[in-house]
């Protein structure tokens, strides 16, 4: 069978890792997907550097539109991050008929509505795994392991670099300045870690959940808020000393009258799970009606963790190329059982 044909818009942290995960475990994921997954096509602003790493045999161009238009290109792999060229590629992208992967949260929690309505129109598919909590499954997690549920709530730390820069300041004291340039270093931050510290980027993210959870339309601009930029090592080391641990925690709740999304710093008991939490590391609970409390923890930031779940999205992306066309299931972003706008 012929390989899937991929072109990936972006080679940084998480695209160089998808890269490198494509091509240690070809054969594997290959078995997995059914056939090949290759990348014909990369867009990038530096040139050189990505014909370093991808040499001379994959197309590089500047410009991700040659990407998205190419008629050999079965899926647009997007990793450029950002909202405003990112949102006109995968719209393209769409258009053009090709599925669709991304890491790009911020992109899905702005404008994930329309993306997935177009999406929904051309029966392609907009696969997001990697854009929530890195490597962990949580995407697949709710669509399928949990979908038997009323979902209640879902809580959580879900941004690695603020759980990082906490972790830096609690156990080796260290300011929090140089513990976010060591997470910059490591390629945890976003591009601009305002997002992170601010807590935007756990509300990206708590968006989509809320949205997967509780069948809703993304509601991002309704969420309440805080960020860590005005803690203080005093205060981290005061919660310490009276038995808490502060935690930047994500929290959506179906209540009576609406559902509550909210990102702030939180205190959490010491010796609870989540207080154990460390470094970029993610752990994200979900509550169902059947069900009960289920937790999900792993790496939720940095190169290989994210490629993990990029190429995740790409094998299940090549099972539905390679299923029969009548017996493909709809991929839906959402149970989209009740798009009216709802108070949060
Ligand atoms: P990077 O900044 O490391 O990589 C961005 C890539 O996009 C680079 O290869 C860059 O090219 C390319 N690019 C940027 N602008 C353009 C442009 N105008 N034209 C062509 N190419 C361009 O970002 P990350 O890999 O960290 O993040 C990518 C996405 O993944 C973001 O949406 C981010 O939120 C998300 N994400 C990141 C995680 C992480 O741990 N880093 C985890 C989960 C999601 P060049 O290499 O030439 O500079
Ligand atoms: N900047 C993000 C974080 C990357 O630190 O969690 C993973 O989404």
């Amino acid at each position: 069978m012929n390989p899937i044909k991929v072109g990936l818009l972006g080679l940084g942290v998480v695209g160089g890792g998808t890269w490198k995960v494509l091509n240690q475990n070809a054969d594997e994921i290959a078995r997995r997907a059914g056939r090949r997954i290759e990348v014909v096509a990369v867009a990038v602003r530096d040139v050189a550097k990505a014909k370093a790493l991808v040499g001379d045999q994959v197309q590089i161009t500047t410009d991700g539109m040659e990407i998205v238009r190419n008629p050999e290109i079965d899926v647009v792999v997007e990793l450029v991050g950002g909202e405003s060229l990112a949102k006109d590629w995968v719209m393209e992208a769409i258009a053009q008929g090709k599925h669709v992967v991304t890491a790009n949260k911020a992109l899905l929690a702005t404008h994930g509505n329309a993306i997935f309505a177009a999406a929904q129109e051309k029966n392609v598919m907009v696969a997001f795994e990697a854009a929530v909590a890195g490597g962990i499954p949580i995407i697949k997690a709710m669509r399928e392991g949990l979908t038997a549920n009323r979902i209640q709530w879902v809580a959580g730390i879900i941004n690695g670099t603020t759980n990082f820069i906490l972790s830096e300041m609690r156990s080796r004291g260290l300011s929090f300045a140089d513990a976010l340039a060591d997470a910059q270093r490591l390629g945890y931050a976003e591009a601009d870690p305002t997002f992170d510290i601010e807590g935007v980027d756990a509300a990206h993210k708590l968006s989509l959940l809320s949205s997967l959870a509780f069948g809703v339309p993304v509601q991002f601009s309704k969420a309440h808020i805080e960020g860590i930029t005005t803690l203080s090592a005093e205060d981290i080391a005061h919660a310490e000393r009276l038995g808490y641990t502060v935690k930047l925690l994500g929290i959506t709740r179906s209540r009576e009258n609406g559902i509550e999304l909210r990102v702030h710093p939180t205190l959490v008991p010491s010796s609870s799970m989540l207080a154990n939490v460390q470094g970029a590391m993610n752990a994200v609970m979900v509550h169902g009606d059947a069900v009960g409390s289920t937790v999900y923890y792993g790496a939720g930031a940095g190169e290989l963790p994210t490629a993990s779940a990029v190429v995740a999205d790409l094998v299940d992306v090549a099972r539905l190329l390679t299923a029969d066309h009548d017996h493909r299931v709809p991929y839906l972003a959402f149970q989209q059982d009740a798009m009216a706008d709802i108070p949060v």
